[in-house]
């Protein structure tokens, strides 16, 4: 879910039961990076053969699909682009974005 933390857009995923918190702002062009699609990707291992792998932790930006790992805000083609991260705590069955 998008929510909105002081201006900003943040998106919430739930992950293998854990909190996730990204800014819903691409890195990229300024696309609404949250609202694509949450899978998986090929990854390539040393000896060239390829897996689908991290699945539910991708999420790929609707705009020009640029892929960012969830937990870290990595762009999986490109480390040097990452979308910001937020902290997540969970009380009393109240999730807490961190800014
Ligand atoms: S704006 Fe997100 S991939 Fe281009």
């Amino acid at each position: 879910m998008v929510v909105d933390l002081d201006g900003r857009e943040v998106a919430v995923f739930r992950v293998d039961g854990e909190f996730l918190a990204l800014a819903n702002y691409c890195v990229h062009q300024g696309g609404p990076v949250c609202e694509g699609r949450l899978s998986g990707t090929l990854a390539e291992a040393p000896d060239g053969t390829l897996s689908y792998d991290h699945e539910g932790g991708v999420v790929a930006c609707p705009w020009h699909g640029w892929e960012f790992d969830v937990r870290t805000g990595e762009a999986l083609a490109d480390p040097n682009y990452r979308q910001p991260t937020y902290d997540v705590v969970v009380e009393a069955g109240a999730v807490y974005v961190e800014a």
